[in-house]
This record gives structure tokens, sequence and C-alpha cells, in this order.
């Protein structure tokens, strides 16, 4: 049987092993990634709720929400940053960490049955397409954690101060829509990080997590939210200088998609 309670302080223990407890900005770093996991367990729960899953699978569901970003530790340690690279791509480094390092069997010490979904699952939670050959169980808790995952994303730019820091670094440039990402928005495609420009660009990539969700009640909840909403108001709000226009747009493409699901909300 799973226990997702000693997952949970098992996870804490690891993490909190990184703090310094003399480094106030290194500690921040990691406290960060602990508040962020644990507010995709929550999110987790509830995505689970309302699915067809055995209670093993929502517990399983709970424990990769748990160990999906155990990776960021040691790149934090080892980098100070939090940018994937060719070196160090916080989604392989999870798996590196609970396969050669063997720390599955001390996060989940119960059985070894799951092993694979859950090494799948942390592998591929961050990229931008899962392979197509996955195993049906590995695809699907592959997707659950993707949708878990983006919920927090959009979560933290619908807040104010997290919106600079996933905001303010990028470039200003023309103030203008890459028109590549206007065309990927108008078929509803994911925008790749590779078109990012600017800040208007990477809000249309936020946007646009909205049409990448399987679990339509995961993306319905930050409907209900309004996440997306105060994101691009948040984004008016202290980029007025950018393209109004291209602004309606980015608008325009998300009422498209919510106005499908107007006759689900409660
Ligand atoms: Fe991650």
């Amino acid at each position: 049987m799973l226990n997702v309670e000693q997952v949970k302080e098992r996870f804490l223990q690891y993490a909190r092993s990184f703090l310094t407890g003399t480094d106030q900005d290194f500690d921040h770093g990691i406290k960060v990634k602990i508040a962020h996991t644990l507010r995709v367990l929550a999110v987790m729960k509830e995505i689970v709720k309302n699915q067809d899953f055995e209670e093993e699978e929502v517990k399983l569901a709970c424990i990769i929400a748990l160990l999906h970003d155990v990776g960021r530790f040691s790149q934090w340690q080892k980098f100070q940053s939090y940018v994937d690279t060719d070196e160090c791509n916080h989604c392989e480094e999870g798996e590196r960490i609970l396969r050669d390092e063997a720390l599955i069997e001390v996060f989940v010490p119960e059985t070894r049955q799951y092993d694979e979904i859950i090494l799948q699952a942390v592998k591929w939670h961050g990229k931008v397409s899962i392979p197509v050959n996955l195993p049906q169980k590995e695809k699907l808790f592959c997707e659950i954690i993707r949708d878990a995952d983006r919920t927090d994303i959009l979560y933290l730019a619908s807040k104010e101060k997290e919106f600079d820091f996933l905001f303010a670094h990028y470039a200003d440039g023309d103030k203008k829509l890459n028109p590549q990402i206007a065309r990927l928005l108008h078929k509803k495609s994911p925008v790749n990080f590779k078109f990012i420009r600017n800040k208007m660009d990477i809000l249309a990539l936020r946007v646009s997590l909205i049409w990448q969700y399987t679990f339509i009640d995961a993306m319905l909840y930050v409907k209900r939210e309004g996440y997306v909403e105060k994101m691009i108001a948040l984004f008016e709000e202290k980029y007025p200088e950018y393209d109004q226009s291209d602004l309606n747009l980015i608008k325009e493409e998300l009422q498209e998609v919510y106005g499908l699901f107007d006759d689900e909300d409660p």
C-alpha cells in the first residue's frame, strides 16, 4: 500500500537537507520549490477528485506530485539557477536521482510496482511533448502531473509578486507579438520557448497552456479561478506600452477556448 504522508515527510526531509541556514538567498531558492511542490500536491488532489481512479492510483498521482521536481534541489545546489540547459535539465536530473541514486526506494519503500510510472512522469513532466510510444499508464500519469504543474504556473502568474518574477527578465523589443506565435495561437497549438522574444510572447506562451490540458477538470479549475484573466490584467497594467491589438488577439484566442466550456461551469 502506498503511503502519501510518508512520502511527503521524506520529501520534505530531503528538500530541507539542502538548506544552509546561513545563506538566505540560496535557502529562498530551495523554499520556493518546496512551496511549489506542496501547491502542486494540493492541485493534484483537486484533479483526481473527479477522476475514475482507484484509491492506489490517487495515491500514486499524489506521490508523483511530491516527487516531480525532486531534481530542482541538486540543480539549484550546482548552478544556483532554475534554467534548464543541456548540461542540467531538472526533469532528467530528477529521474537520475531517483533511479541511479536509488532514491525512489527511499521515498517509496513499500513496492517497486510503480517505479517506471513515477520515473517516466518525473522525466517528461516539463518537456515540450511526451513520447508517443509511452505505455498508456505511464502516459496518463505524465499528463496528469503536467496539468497540475501548468496550473501552478498560471496561479503564480496571476499573483502580483510572482508575476514580476515571471515576466520582468524578458526583453521588450518591438513590444509586439511574434507573428509566428500569433499563428500558433490561432491553431491552438503549444508555443515553444524558441519563439520567445519579449514579454508579450511569454504571455502568449502561458495563455497557450490552456489548450494543452488533458484533464478538462483541471482546466475548468483554472477558468473558474480566473488565473489567466488576472495574469493578462496584470500585464496590461504593468506594460501598457505593448501593442493593444496583439493583446486583444491573445484575449480572443483564450475566450474562444473558454467559450467551448461555458456550459460546464457549475
Ligand atoms: Fe518541474
